[in-house]
Protein backbone atom coordinates (compact mmCIF):
# COMPACT_ATOMS: atom_id res chain seq x y z
CA UNK A 1 0.00 0.00 0.00
CA UNK A 2 1.20 3.71 -0.80
CA UNK A 3 0.67 6.16 1.70
CA UNK A 4 0.95 10.01 0.14
CA UNK A 5 1.76 12.21 3.31
CA UNK A 6 1.36 16.35 3.02
CA UNK A 7 2.78 18.14 5.63
CA UNK A 8 4.70 21.46 5.76
CA UNK A 9 7.26 20.36 8.34
CA UNK A 10 10.22 18.29 7.16
CA UNK A 11 10.83 16.49 10.77
CA UNK A 12 7.17 15.39 10.43
CA UNK A 13 7.31 14.16 6.71
CA UNK A 14 10.61 12.41 7.72
CA UNK A 15 9.75 10.78 10.55
CA UNK A 16 6.15 9.30 9.14
CA UNK A 17 7.93 7.97 6.03
CA UNK A 18 10.69 6.39 8.89
CA UNK A 19 7.27 4.71 10.53
CA UNK A 20 5.37 3.56 7.78
CA UNK A 21 8.72 2.14 5.92
CA UNK A 22 8.80 0.25 8.66
CA UNK A 23 5.65 -1.30 8.50
CA UNK A 24 5.69 -2.29 5.42
CA UNK A 25 3.93 0.71 3.50
CA UNK A 26 5.70 2.64 0.74
CA UNK A 27 5.27 6.52 0.69
CA UNK A 28 5.94 9.78 -1.00
CA UNK A 29 5.96 12.97 0.71
CA UNK A 30 5.11 16.80 0.08
CA UNK A 31 5.44 19.83 1.95
CA UNK A 32 2.63 21.79 -0.69
CA UNK A 33 -0.64 20.48 -0.82
CA UNK A 34 -1.40 21.43 -4.01
CA UNK A 35 1.28 19.96 -5.35
CA UNK A 36 0.21 16.33 -3.81
CA UNK A 37 -3.42 17.20 -5.85
CA UNK A 38 -1.10 17.31 -8.94
CA UNK A 39 0.69 14.53 -8.42
CA UNK A 40 -2.35 12.13 -7.73
CA UNK A 41 -2.82 10.82 -10.76
CA UNK A 42 0.70 9.93 -11.25
CA UNK A 43 1.14 8.77 -7.79
CA UNK A 44 -2.00 6.56 -7.11
CA UNK A 45 -1.50 5.90 -3.53
CA UNK A 46 -4.13 4.23 -1.54
CA UNK A 47 -4.13 6.19 1.13
CA UNK A 48 -3.46 10.24 2.24
CA UNK A 49 -1.95 11.59 5.32
CA UNK A 50 -2.79 15.55 5.61
CA UNK A 51 -1.59 17.80 7.65
CA UNK A 52 -4.44 20.44 8.69
CA UNK A 53 -2.34 23.78 9.05
CA UNK A 54 -0.05 24.67 6.33
CA UNK A 55 0.92 27.81 4.87
CA UNK A 56 -0.69 27.97 1.46
CA UNK A 57 -3.29 25.37 0.54
CA UNK A 58 -4.36 23.91 4.10
CA UNK A 59 -5.65 20.42 4.53
CA UNK A 60 -9.52 21.67 4.52
CA UNK A 61 -9.08 23.16 1.21
CA UNK A 62 -7.47 19.89 0.21
CA UNK A 63 -10.34 18.58 1.33
CA UNK A 64 -13.02 20.56 -0.61
CA UNK A 65 -10.69 20.51 -3.73
CA UNK A 66 -10.45 16.41 -3.98
CA UNK A 67 -14.65 16.27 -3.69
CA UNK A 68 -14.58 18.85 -6.15
CA UNK A 69 -12.94 16.27 -8.20
CA UNK A 70 -15.11 13.43 -7.23
CA UNK A 71 -11.95 11.98 -5.72
CA UNK A 72 -12.93 9.14 -3.12
CA UNK A 73 -9.35 8.74 -1.92
CA UNK A 74 -9.16 7.90 1.71
CA UNK A 75 -7.76 10.89 3.39
CA UNK A 76 -6.28 10.53 7.11
CA UNK A 77 -6.22 14.66 9.04
CA UNK A 78 -2.97 15.23 11.08
CA UNK A 79 -3.23 18.65 13.19
CA UNK A 80 -1.04 20.07 16.58
CA UNK A 81 -3.85 22.28 17.21
CA UNK A 82 -6.68 19.71 18.03
CA UNK A 83 -9.75 21.26 17.91
CA UNK A 84 -13.02 19.42 18.24
CA UNK A 85 -14.11 21.92 15.40
CA UNK A 86 -11.51 20.90 12.80
CA UNK A 87 -11.92 17.33 13.40
CA UNK A 88 -15.92 17.71 12.40
CA UNK A 89 -15.22 20.02 9.76
CA UNK A 90 -13.18 17.65 8.42
CA UNK A 91 -15.33 14.46 8.57
CA UNK A 92 -18.06 16.13 7.40
CA UNK A 93 -15.59 17.10 3.96
CA UNK A 94 -15.02 13.28 3.87
CA UNK A 95 -11.96 12.93 5.70
CA UNK A 96 -11.75 9.27 6.87
CA UNK A 97 -10.15 9.99 10.33
CA UNK A 98 -8.38 12.16 11.90
CA UNK A 99 -5.65 12.27 14.40
CA UNK A 100 -3.87 14.37 16.72
CA UNK A 101 -0.31 15.42 17.09
CA UNK A 102 1.93 14.34 18.40
CA UNK A 103 0.73 10.87 18.14
CA UNK A 104 2.19 7.38 18.99
CA UNK A 105 3.39 4.82 16.18
CA UNK A 106 0.81 2.62 17.49
CA UNK A 107 -1.86 4.81 16.87
CA UNK A 108 -0.90 6.01 13.43
CA UNK A 109 -0.26 2.65 12.35
CA UNK A 110 -3.65 1.18 13.79
CA UNK A 111 -5.64 3.90 12.11
CA UNK A 112 -4.24 2.83 8.90
CA UNK A 113 -5.11 -0.66 9.43
CA UNK A 114 -8.37 0.13 9.72
CA UNK A 115 -7.99 2.86 6.81
CA UNK A 116 -7.14 -1.11 4.99
CA UNK A 117 -9.73 -3.00 6.14
CA UNK A 118 -12.63 -0.73 5.44
CA UNK A 119 -10.49 0.01 1.79
CA UNK A 120 -11.26 -3.86 1.13
CA UNK A 121 -15.00 -3.99 1.83
CA UNK A 122 -15.09 -0.70 0.02
CA UNK A 123 -13.75 -2.92 -3.17
CA UNK A 124 -15.19 -6.08 -2.27
CA UNK A 125 -18.64 -3.77 -2.07
CA UNK A 126 -18.47 -2.36 -5.38
CA UNK A 127 -17.61 -5.88 -6.98
CA UNK A 128 -20.24 -7.38 -6.07
CA UNK A 129 -22.48 -4.24 -6.55
CA UNK A 130 -21.06 -4.59 -10.42
CA UNK A 131 -21.35 -7.93 -10.70
CA UNK A 132 -25.07 -7.65 -9.62
CA UNK A 133 -25.68 -5.26 -12.07
CA UNK A 134 -24.09 -7.13 -14.28
CA UNK A 135 -25.69 -10.11 -14.08
CA UNK A 136 -29.10 -7.97 -14.30
CA UNK A 137 -28.30 -5.38 -17.46
CA UNK A 138 -30.50 -5.58 -20.06
CA UNK A 139 -27.50 -6.38 -22.47
CA UNK A 140 -27.34 -9.65 -20.24
CA UNK A 141 -30.42 -10.90 -21.27
CA UNK A 142 -29.92 -13.47 -23.69
CA UNK A 143 -32.78 -14.88 -25.80
CA UNK A 144 -33.86 -14.83 -29.71
CA UNK A 145 -37.56 -16.10 -28.53
CA UNK A 146 -39.40 -13.76 -30.42
CA UNK A 147 -41.50 -13.62 -27.40
CA UNK A 148 -38.70 -12.38 -25.30
CA UNK A 149 -37.43 -10.48 -27.82
CA UNK A 150 -41.14 -8.67 -27.61
CA UNK A 151 -40.69 -8.10 -24.42
CA UNK A 152 -37.23 -6.28 -24.26
CA UNK A 153 -38.70 -3.93 -26.91
CA UNK A 154 -41.82 -3.23 -24.49
CA UNK A 155 -38.68 -3.13 -21.39
CA UNK A 156 -37.18 -0.09 -23.32
CA UNK A 157 -40.83 1.56 -24.50
CA UNK A 158 -42.00 1.24 -21.13
CA UNK A 159 -38.68 2.37 -19.35
CA UNK A 160 -38.63 5.81 -18.99
CA UNK A 161 -42.66 6.05 -17.73
CA UNK A 162 -43.70 5.94 -13.81
CA UNK A 163 -46.70 3.52 -14.81
CA UNK A 164 -46.84 0.56 -12.72
CA UNK A 165 -46.07 -2.87 -14.17
CA UNK A 166 -46.98 -6.15 -13.52
CA UNK A 167 -44.74 -8.68 -13.98
CA UNK A 168 -46.14 -12.71 -13.93
CA UNK A 169 -44.23 -15.94 -14.86
CA UNK A 170 -43.22 -19.04 -13.18
CA UNK A 171 -40.15 -19.24 -10.52
CA UNK A 172 -36.83 -18.68 -12.17
CA UNK A 173 -38.13 -17.14 -15.86
CA UNK A 174 -36.31 -14.11 -14.60
CA UNK A 175 -38.67 -11.72 -13.26
CA UNK A 176 -36.27 -9.74 -11.52
CA UNK A 177 -34.04 -9.60 -14.38
CA UNK A 178 -36.93 -7.72 -16.15
CA UNK A 179 -37.46 -5.38 -13.14
CA UNK A 180 -34.30 -4.71 -12.96
CA UNK A 181 -33.55 -4.36 -16.57
CA UNK A 182 -37.09 -1.80 -16.73
CA UNK A 183 -34.94 0.46 -13.79
CA UNK A 184 -31.95 0.83 -15.20
CA UNK A 185 -32.67 1.50 -18.86
CA UNK A 186 -35.40 4.49 -18.26
CA UNK A 187 -34.48 7.88 -16.66
CA UNK A 188 -34.73 6.73 -13.11
CA UNK A 189 -31.12 4.54 -13.40
CA UNK A 190 -29.48 6.83 -11.11
CA UNK A 191 -31.98 6.32 -8.29
CA UNK A 192 -32.25 3.52 -6.03
CA UNK A 193 -33.68 0.21 -7.44
CA UNK A 194 -35.73 -1.28 -3.30
CA UNK A 195 -36.44 -5.17 -3.63
CA UNK A 196 -38.92 -5.79 -0.99
CA UNK A 197 -39.92 -9.69 -0.64
CA UNK A 198 -43.71 -9.42 0.38
CA UNK A 199 -43.48 -13.34 1.13
CA UNK A 200 -40.59 -13.08 3.18
CA UNK A 201 -41.25 -10.62 5.68
CA UNK A 202 -43.80 -11.02 8.79
CA UNK A 203 -47.00 -9.81 7.82
CA UNK A 204 -46.90 -7.65 11.51
CA UNK A 205 -43.63 -6.25 10.49
CA UNK A 206 -44.37 -5.58 6.77
CA UNK A 207 -46.37 -2.19 7.11
CA UNK A 208 -43.93 -0.18 8.92
CA UNK A 209 -40.67 -1.59 6.76
CA UNK A 210 -42.69 -0.32 3.50
CA UNK A 211 -43.84 3.07 4.82
CA UNK A 212 -41.90 3.67 8.04
CA UNK A 213 -43.11 4.30 11.48
CA UNK A 214 -42.71 7.64 13.64
CA UNK A 215 -40.99 7.24 16.89
CA UNK A 216 -43.80 5.70 19.64
CA UNK A 217 -45.86 4.28 17.07
CA UNK A 218 -45.51 0.71 19.01
CA UNK A 219 -43.44 -0.45 21.93
CA UNK A 220 -40.10 -0.91 19.88
CA UNK A 221 -40.34 2.37 17.95
CA UNK A 222 -37.58 4.18 19.94
CA UNK A 223 -36.88 6.41 16.87
CA UNK A 224 -38.71 7.70 13.53
CA UNK A 225 -37.93 5.55 10.64
CA UNK A 226 -38.20 5.76 6.68
CA UNK A 227 -39.69 2.91 5.19
CA UNK A 228 -38.72 1.48 1.61
CA UNK A 229 -40.55 3.53 -0.41
CA UNK A 230 -39.14 6.53 1.25
CA UNK A 231 -35.66 4.73 0.58
CA UNK A 232 -36.84 4.13 -2.77
CA UNK A 233 -37.54 7.48 -3.32
CA UNK A 234 -37.22 8.84 -6.99
CA UNK A 235 -36.30 5.54 -8.18
CA UNK A 236 -38.06 1.82 -8.41
CA UNK A 237 -39.55 -0.28 -5.78
CA UNK A 238 -39.80 -3.95 -7.08
CA UNK A 239 -42.32 -5.50 -5.10
CA UNK A 240 -41.69 -9.29 -5.57
CA UNK A 241 -44.34 -11.76 -4.55
CA UNK A 242 -46.87 -9.57 -4.40
CA UNK A 243 -49.62 -12.76 -4.31
CA UNK A 244 -48.48 -12.93 -0.52
CA UNK A 245 -49.34 -9.31 0.60
CA UNK A 246 -51.90 -9.21 3.48
CA UNK A 247 -55.33 -7.55 2.62
CA UNK A 248 -54.89 -4.75 4.77
CA UNK A 249 -51.37 -3.94 3.10
CA UNK A 250 -53.23 -4.27 -0.32
CA UNK A 251 -55.69 -1.61 0.81
CA UNK A 252 -52.56 0.71 2.35
CA UNK A 253 -50.51 0.23 -1.26
CA UNK A 254 -53.62 0.91 -3.50
CA UNK A 255 -53.73 4.16 -1.39
CA UNK A 256 -50.34 5.23 -2.41
CA UNK A 257 -50.67 4.07 -5.98
CA UNK A 258 -53.87 6.90 -5.93
CA UNK A 259 -52.30 9.08 -4.14
CA UNK A 260 -48.85 9.75 -4.39
CA UNK A 261 -48.35 9.79 -0.87
CA UNK A 262 -48.17 7.26 2.16
CA UNK A 263 -48.97 7.69 5.45
CA UNK A 264 -45.83 6.26 7.83
CA UNK A 265 -47.28 3.65 11.14
CA UNK A 266 -48.51 5.86 13.76
CA UNK A 267 -48.34 9.47 11.93
CA UNK A 268 -51.11 11.17 10.83
CA UNK A 269 -49.53 13.63 8.11
CA UNK A 270 -48.91 12.17 4.65
CA UNK A 271 -45.23 12.00 3.11
CA UNK A 272 -45.33 12.53 -0.30
CA UNK A 273 -43.13 9.55 -2.38
CA UNK A 274 -42.15 9.45 -6.37
CA UNK A 275 -41.78 5.55 -6.79
CA UNK A 276 -42.50 3.69 -9.58
CA UNK A 277 -43.64 0.09 -8.86
CA UNK A 278 -42.95 -3.39 -10.41
CA UNK A 279 -44.58 -5.80 -8.93
CA UNK A 280 -44.13 -9.64 -9.56
CA UNK A 281 -45.76 -12.67 -8.93
CA UNK A 282 -45.75 -16.91 -10.10
CA UNK A 283 -49.48 -16.79 -9.13
CA UNK A 284 -52.56 -16.15 -11.14
CA UNK A 285 -53.90 -13.12 -9.20
CA UNK A 286 -56.96 -13.78 -11.04
CA UNK A 287 -57.78 -16.65 -9.37
CA UNK A 288 -56.72 -15.71 -6.40
CA UNK A 289 -58.93 -12.12 -7.05
CA UNK A 290 -61.79 -14.99 -7.36
CA UNK A 291 -60.86 -16.81 -4.34
CA UNK A 292 -61.25 -13.06 -2.28
CA UNK A 293 -57.71 -12.64 -1.25
CA UNK A 294 -56.79 -10.24 -3.24
CA UNK A 295 -58.41 -6.82 -4.46
CA UNK A 296 -59.07 -6.54 -7.55
CA UNK A 297 -58.75 -2.16 -7.64
CA UNK A 298 -55.18 -2.77 -6.72
CA UNK A 299 -55.16 -5.57 -9.54
CA UNK A 300 -56.08 -3.32 -12.30
CA UNK A 301 -53.83 -0.65 -10.67
CA UNK A 302 -50.76 -2.14 -10.42
CA UNK A 303 -51.34 -4.34 -14.10
CA UNK A 304 -51.32 -1.32 -16.01
CA UNK A 305 -49.00 -3.23 -18.37
CA UNK A 306 -48.45 -6.71 -17.93
CA UNK A 307 -45.68 -8.86 -18.96
CA UNK A 308 -45.95 -12.61 -18.96
CA UNK A 309 -42.58 -14.21 -18.95
CA UNK A 310 -42.74 -17.56 -20.72
CA UNK A 311 -41.67 -20.76 -19.18
CA UNK A 312 -38.09 -22.09 -20.50
CA UNK A 313 -39.88 -25.27 -22.02
CA UNK A 314 -41.87 -23.08 -24.52
CA UNK A 315 -38.72 -21.60 -25.88
CA UNK A 316 -36.56 -24.61 -26.05
CA UNK A 317 -34.16 -22.59 -29.27
CA UNK A 318 -32.95 -20.45 -26.01
CA UNK A 319 -31.74 -23.01 -23.98
CA UNK A 320 -28.08 -23.80 -25.89
CA UNK A 321 -27.36 -19.82 -25.64
CA UNK A 322 -28.45 -19.61 -22.44
CA UNK A 323 -26.23 -22.29 -21.43
CA UNK A 324 -23.50 -21.26 -23.13
CA UNK A 325 -23.80 -18.01 -21.46
CA UNK A 326 -23.95 -19.48 -18.17
CA UNK A 327 -20.89 -22.03 -18.83
CA UNK A 328 -18.70 -18.12 -19.55
CA UNK A 329 -19.97 -16.65 -16.16
CA UNK A 330 -18.96 -19.66 -14.25
CA UNK A 331 -16.31 -20.11 -15.83
CA UNK A 332 -14.80 -16.50 -15.31
CA UNK A 333 -16.47 -17.01 -11.45
CA UNK A 334 -14.57 -19.89 -10.91
CA UNK A 335 -11.10 -18.76 -12.67
CA UNK A 336 -11.66 -22.10 -15.84
CA UNK A 337 -12.10 -22.13 -19.23
CA UNK A 338 -15.24 -22.09 -20.92
CA UNK A 339 -16.44 -25.97 -21.48
CA UNK A 340 -17.70 -27.18 -24.67
CA UNK A 341 -21.18 -29.33 -24.23
CA UNK A 342 -21.51 -33.05 -25.59
CA UNK A 343 -24.04 -33.80 -28.00
CA UNK A 344 -25.55 -36.20 -25.96
CA UNK A 345 -25.69 -33.34 -23.11
CA UNK A 346 -26.88 -30.53 -25.17
CA UNK A 347 -29.83 -33.07 -26.08
CA UNK A 348 -30.82 -33.46 -22.28
CA UNK A 349 -30.75 -29.79 -21.80
CA UNK A 350 -33.21 -29.73 -24.73
CA UNK A 351 -35.73 -32.36 -23.33
CA UNK A 352 -35.73 -31.42 -19.86
CA UNK A 353 -39.04 -29.51 -19.24
CA UNK A 354 -37.08 -27.56 -16.50
CA UNK A 355 -39.79 -26.90 -13.78
CA UNK A 356 -37.63 -24.29 -12.34
CA UNK A 357 -36.90 -22.24 -15.53
CA UNK A 358 -33.72 -20.64 -15.83
CA UNK A 359 -32.65 -20.15 -12.45
CA UNK A 360 -32.69 -24.18 -12.37
CA UNK A 361 -30.49 -24.43 -15.74
CA UNK A 362 -28.21 -22.04 -14.52
CA UNK A 363 -27.46 -24.33 -11.50
CA UNK A 364 -26.97 -27.33 -13.53
CA UNK A 365 -24.55 -25.43 -15.34
CA UNK A 366 -22.90 -24.16 -12.30
CA UNK A 367 -22.66 -27.86 -10.71
CA UNK A 368 -21.35 -29.06 -14.22
CA UNK A 369 -18.62 -26.35 -14.12
CA UNK A 370 -17.34 -27.84 -10.75
CA UNK A 371 -17.62 -31.21 -11.15
CA UNK A 372 -16.96 -31.68 -14.67
CA UNK A 373 -13.18 -32.22 -15.17
CA UNK A 374 -12.17 -32.54 -19.03
CA UNK A 375 -13.61 -29.79 -20.98
CA UNK A 376 -16.75 -30.77 -22.16
CA UNK A 377 -19.32 -31.04 -20.24
CA UNK A 378 -20.79 -34.89 -20.68
CA UNK A 379 -24.63 -36.16 -19.83
CA UNK A 380 -23.54 -37.76 -16.85
CA UNK A 381 -22.48 -34.01 -14.90
CA UNK A 382 -25.74 -33.38 -15.45
CA UNK A 383 -28.33 -34.01 -12.38
CA UNK A 384 -31.44 -35.29 -14.66
CA UNK A 385 -33.37 -37.62 -13.20
CA UNK A 386 -34.18 -40.08 -16.54
CA UNK A 387 -38.10 -40.62 -15.55
CA UNK A 388 -38.08 -36.15 -15.57
CA UNK A 389 -37.04 -35.98 -19.44
CA UNK A 390 -40.12 -34.45 -21.48
CA UNK A 391 -42.67 -37.01 -22.17
CA UNK A 392 -41.64 -38.41 -25.64
CA UNK A 393 -44.33 -38.90 -28.10
CA UNK A 394 -43.46 -41.21 -30.62
CA UNK A 395 -46.38 -39.83 -33.43
CA UNK A 396 -47.54 -36.53 -33.43
CA UNK A 397 -50.93 -37.15 -33.22
CA UNK A 398 -52.98 -35.01 -31.16
CA UNK A 399 -55.55 -37.78 -31.09
CA UNK A 400 -52.93 -40.59 -29.76
CA UNK A 401 -50.76 -38.08 -27.34
CA UNK A 402 -54.63 -36.89 -26.09
CA UNK A 403 -55.17 -40.62 -24.92
CA UNK A 404 -51.96 -41.20 -23.31
CA UNK A 405 -52.23 -38.19 -21.53
CA UNK A 406 -55.71 -39.18 -20.31
CA UNK A 407 -54.50 -42.95 -19.41
CA UNK A 408 -51.59 -40.96 -17.33
CA UNK A 409 -54.10 -38.75 -15.34
CA UNK A 410 -56.10 -41.69 -14.35
CA UNK A 411 -53.63 -43.65 -13.28
CA UNK A 412 -52.31 -40.72 -11.33
CA UNK A 413 -55.95 -40.23 -9.90
CA UNK A 414 -56.99 -43.59 -8.86
CA UNK A 415 -53.04 -44.04 -7.24
CA UNK A 416 -53.88 -40.79 -5.12
CA UNK A 417 -57.46 -41.75 -3.82
CA UNK A 418 -56.48 -45.51 -3.35
CA UNK A 419 -58.67 -46.30 -6.05
CA UNK A 420 -61.98 -45.10 -5.43
CA UNK A 421 -63.24 -44.09 -8.32
CA UNK A 422 -66.20 -41.43 -6.97
CA UNK A 423 -63.21 -39.65 -6.00
CA UNK A 424 -61.29 -39.83 -8.57
CA UNK A 425 -64.04 -39.13 -10.98
CA UNK A 426 -64.18 -35.45 -9.30
CA UNK A 427 -60.68 -35.15 -9.31
CA UNK A 428 -60.22 -35.16 -12.84
CA UNK A 429 -63.33 -33.16 -13.62
CA UNK A 430 -65.35 -35.61 -15.27
CA UNK A 431 -68.17 -37.97 -14.48
CA UNK A 432 -68.40 -40.80 -13.04
CA UNK A 433 -70.14 -42.76 -15.84
CA UNK A 434 -67.30 -41.33 -18.12
CA UNK A 435 -64.41 -42.68 -15.95
CA UNK A 436 -66.08 -46.04 -15.69
CA UNK A 437 -65.98 -46.06 -19.45
CA UNK A 438 -62.22 -44.67 -20.13
CA UNK A 439 -61.18 -47.18 -17.30
CA UNK A 440 -62.78 -50.06 -19.07
CA UNK A 441 -61.27 -48.75 -22.94
CA UNK A 442 -57.73 -47.99 -21.49
CA UNK A 443 -57.78 -51.29 -20.09
CA UNK A 444 -56.94 -49.69 -16.66
N1 LIG B 1 -33.00 -14.39 -20.52
C1 LIG B 1 -32.04 -14.52 -19.60
N2 LIG B 1 -30.74 -14.40 -19.93
C2 LIG B 1 -29.77 -14.55 -19.02
N3 LIG B 1 -29.98 -14.83 -17.74
C3 LIG B 1 -31.25 -14.97 -17.33
C4 LIG B 1 -32.35 -14.82 -18.23
N4 LIG B 1 -33.49 -15.00 -17.55
C5 LIG B 1 -33.13 -15.27 -16.27
N5 LIG B 1 -31.78 -15.23 -16.13
C6 LIG B 1 -31.03 -15.50 -14.90
O1 LIG B 1 -31.73 -16.53 -14.20
C7 LIG B 1 -31.73 -16.28 -12.81
C8 LIG B 1 -33.15 -16.21 -12.30
O2 LIG B 1 -33.77 -15.01 -12.75
P1 LIG B 1 -34.67 -14.11 -11.78
O3 LIG B 1 -34.09 -14.07 -10.41
O4 LIG B 1 -34.91 -12.83 -12.46
O5 LIG B 1 -36.00 -15.03 -11.81
P2 LIG B 1 -37.38 -14.88 -11.01
O6 LIG B 1 -38.46 -15.05 -12.00
O7 LIG B 1 -37.37 -13.62 -10.21
O8 LIG B 1 -37.33 -16.16 -10.08
P3 LIG B 1 -38.16 -16.49 -8.70
O9 LIG B 1 -39.60 -16.56 -9.08
O10 LIG B 1 -37.59 -17.81 -8.32
O11 LIG B 1 -37.85 -15.38 -7.78
C9 LIG B 1 -30.93 -15.01 -12.60
O12 LIG B 1 -29.61 -15.32 -12.26
C10 LIG B 1 -31.00 -14.32 -13.95
O13 LIG B 1 -29.86 -13.50 -14.15
MG1 LIG C 1 -37.43 -13.47 -8.07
Amino acid sequence: MKILIIDDEESMRHMLSVILKKEGYETVSFNDARRAIDALEAEEPDFILCDIRMPGMGGLEFLKALRERGEQRTVIMMSAYGTMDNAIECMKLGAYDYISKPFKTAEIVLTLKKAEEREGLRKENRRLKEEVAKDYDISNIHTSDEKMLEILAMVRKIADYSTSVLITGESGTGKELIARAIHSSGVRSGKPFVVVNCGAIPAALLESELFGHVKGAFTDAHRNKAGLFQEADGGTIFLDEIGELPMELQVKLLRVLQEGELRRVGDNKAVKVDVRIVAATLRDLKEEIKKGSFRDDLYYRLNVIEVKLPPLRSRPGDIPGLASHFIEKYGRRFGKPAKALSGEAAAALMSYNWPGNIRELENVIERAMILEETGTIRTLALPIAQGEARKEFHELSIKKAEEELEKELISRALELTGNNRTKAAQILEISHRALLYKIKSYGL
